[in-house]
């Protein structure tokens, strides 16, 4: 179909909530798209950190067809395999006793809510409902982790919002202190701050949130819903920081394109939630399943995860030698890249003319690629940015 009619007719039928580029993928293998004029892309979104095996993976798609010929969906209230094999590999690849399954990463952070507050409840009764938060993190857009979320541009128009979250500032302990007190039963973090700019939190940082939260016996939520799955050159981001909280929420690269999201519990909250406390008609869809299956397989390899942190390193010494670049965050594959005097959202859009598809995160251009992009991709995505990089506009 020509681009023009399907841009169109998506101004017609589909809700107008998002500013969308101009450019329709129709398909593609791996991290090279191609768009319905049969053009190839370099991709370096993955989807937002969702594709993770990349376009087309031969082995995902084999284990999502076969699941869907077998079994499409059963109720949660029977047994289901596909569910029972993701969850054990979870449980295999990390440290936490216990899965629940979503659907979306806002989904999972509910629950992880739901259980931080739960637990408090059943401990110390009524009165000890806070959480906190980071400011400028981002942890989802339903009414609850909106609210979650410190960002004062996002507690705008749907009030009244979930009450209970306090916002404390990034990598300062005392900041985090004063938003402490009885009423406190959590706090949640994400370890790198991606749609707040790919800010990681300092080491020394964490450790101290991981030993208040011991101390006053709060439960600590990591919003892995980014930086999970292998995104970082490690299964979880925790392994950089060396830590085992209470609650990891996974999403995003999880399913590899279907919608999965997790709940993973250390046993310090993993018998919070009983029967009839908290429930999910699609959580654990088999289909989903059995992708996230094939997911968790492949990328808890070490082996593949050294690929990761290896081909991250391979993209930083690339973009170290480009001229226009100020500075690199990020870990493995997922980097922020501060521009030193372009437009972000002109580069992106310049980028999809010259061939390749790159994010924004606030000010920086974003890069998330899947995680099995090769050498061959990089390098030709990466030469689209310089074009563009060079180009005087
Ligand atoms: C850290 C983090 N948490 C939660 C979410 C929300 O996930 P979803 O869009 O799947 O609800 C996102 C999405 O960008 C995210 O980056």
């Amino acid at each position: 179909m020509d681009f023009n009619k399907i841009k169109s007719d998506d101004m017609e039928y589909i809700a107008n909530t998002y500013s969308r580029f101009d450019i329709c993928i129709v398909g593609g293998k791996n991290a090279t798209l191609v768009d319905s004029d049969g053009r190839e892309v370099i991709d370096f979104t993955s989807g937002i950190g969702v594709n993770s095996l990349g376009i087309s993976d031969d082995n995902w798609v084999q284990a999502i067809s076969e699941q869907a010929a077998r079994l499409q969906h059963i109720s949660n209230i029977f047994y289901s395999e596909p569910a029972i094999k993701v969850a054990k590999a979870l449980i295999n690849a990390t440290s936490f006793d216990k899965v629940f399954f979503a659907n979306s990463g806002a989904e999972a952070n509910e629950g992880a809510i739901k259980i931080a507050r739960k637990r408090s409840f059943d401990k110390y009764g009524e009165g000890r409902s806070n959480i906190v938060t980071l400011k400028n993190s981002f942890h989802g857009r339903t009414i609850t982790t909106l609210a979650a979320t410190g960002q004062d541009v996002f507690h705008n128009f749907f009030h009244p919002f979930t009450q209970g979250f306090r916002y404390a500032q990034a990598n300062c302990i005392d900041s985090l202190l004063e938003q402490i007190d009885e009423s406190v039963c959590g706090v949640m973090i994400e370890l790198i701050q991606g749609e707040g700019g790919v800010l990681p939190l300092e080491k020394s940082y964490v450790d101290e949130i991981v030993q208040i939260c011991k101390e006053r016996d709060l439960t600590l939520i990591v919003d892995e819903v980014q930086t999970g799955i292998g995104r970082t050159g490690k299964f979880l981001c925790c392994e950089h920081y060396g830590i085992s909280p209470d609650i990891v929420t996974l999403a995003k690269g999880l399913g590899s394109g279907l919608p999965i999201g997790a709940i993973l519990m250390a046993d310090t909250v993993s018998s919070v939630l009983g029967a009839g406390s908290h429930a999910t008609t699609f959580g654990g869809n088999p289909i989903a399943s059995a992708g996230a299956f094939e997911v968790v397989k492949r990328v808890s390899d070490s082996n593949f995860l050294d690929d990761v942190a290896k081909k991250g390193d391979y993209i930083r010494e690339r973009l170290s030698k480009l001229d226009g670049i100020t500075s690199i965050s990020g870990s493995g594959l997922m980097l922020g890249i501060e521009l030193t005097d372009k437009n972000v959202a002109e580069v992106v859009a310049d980028s999809i003319k010259a061939g390749a598809l790159f994010l924004t995160a606030k000010s920086k251009l974003r890069l998330l690629p899947p995680l099995t992009i090769s050498y061959e991709e990089i390098d030709k995505g990466l030469e689209v940015l310089e074009q563009v990089l060079n180009r005087k506009y």
